[in-house]
């Protein structure tokens, strides 16, 4: 029986889970937070122990798949249950298009109405949210965020942890680095170096609050 543990119950954490559950792959799906005992019979699934409790259910559960935000977070959430035994499945929604001839890393999630195109290579631990689109032949590291609504062109490489806010759109053959932060509504137009947050159309560095002294 294929079993699915989802850690974190937060709200991406059940767009994940009715993502999985839509899926018809899994058996089961429950879920894991340290607010467990708050959150236990407020979903449409059981949230069956808090995140140190993972290890307890590896004979029971045989997938798992990390819920947060926080892309640092959720890559050592990965290689922890993976070292625990458990399978790391890729999410797809069934509303989604995924080409045949993508690459997709274990942990990552599409989510519905997105698109992955032809040859696309996406890695670990990644999130393609609600109605986004990364074209033909795209590029992306290990837990990158791609949010509702974003397009990338054809051809777009983004390094690590790089996070693009909802809305946003890349134009084609260009090279995000790796920790980047491209606000909502902006148009990359230009290559981004790594650890850049850039806003606007087109797109230019901004200094966000949190650099501010
Ligand atoms: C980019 C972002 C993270 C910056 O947030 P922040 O660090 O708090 O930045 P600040 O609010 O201090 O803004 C810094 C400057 O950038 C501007 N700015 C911020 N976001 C902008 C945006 N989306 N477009 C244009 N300008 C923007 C601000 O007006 C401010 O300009 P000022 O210095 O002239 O006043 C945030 O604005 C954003 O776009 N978040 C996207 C959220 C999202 O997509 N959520 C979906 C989750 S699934």
């Amino acid at each position: 029986m294929s079993r699915l543990l989802v850690l974190g119950a937060g709200g991406h954490g059940k767009v994940l889970a009715e993502a999985a559950e839509a899926s018809g792959r899994w058996d089961a799906i429950a879920m894991l937070d340290d607010r467990h005992s708050l959150l236990n019979g407020s979903l449409r699934w059981p949230v069956i122990g808090s995140i140190d409790d993972c290890s307890v259910f590896s004979s029971e559960w045989s997938d798992a798949i990390v819920a947060v935000g926080h892309s640092v977070t959720r890559l050592r959430w990965l290689e922890m249950v993976e070292s625990l035994g458990f399978a790391i499945p890729v999410v797809v929604h069934p509303s989604a298009w995924v080409s045949p001839s993508a690459k997709i890393a274990g942990g990552t999630v599409i989510m519905a109405n997105a698109t992955v195109q032809a040859d696309a290579r996406l890695g670990r631990g990644c999130i393609v949210n609600t109605g986004a689109s990364v074209d033909h032949d795209c590029r992306l590291g290990a837990g990158v965020h791609i949010c509702p609504g974003v397009h990338l062109g054809g051809e777009v490489v983004i390094g690590d942890g790089s996070w693009l806010g909802i809305g946003c759109s890349v134009i084609h053959c260009r090279t995000i680095g790796c920790e980047v932060m491209v606000a909502a509504g902006a148009t990359v137009i230009d290559d981004i170096e790594d650890g850049m947050t850039v806003a606007g159309v087109p797109a230019r560095e901004i200094i966000s609050r949190r650099n501010k002294s």
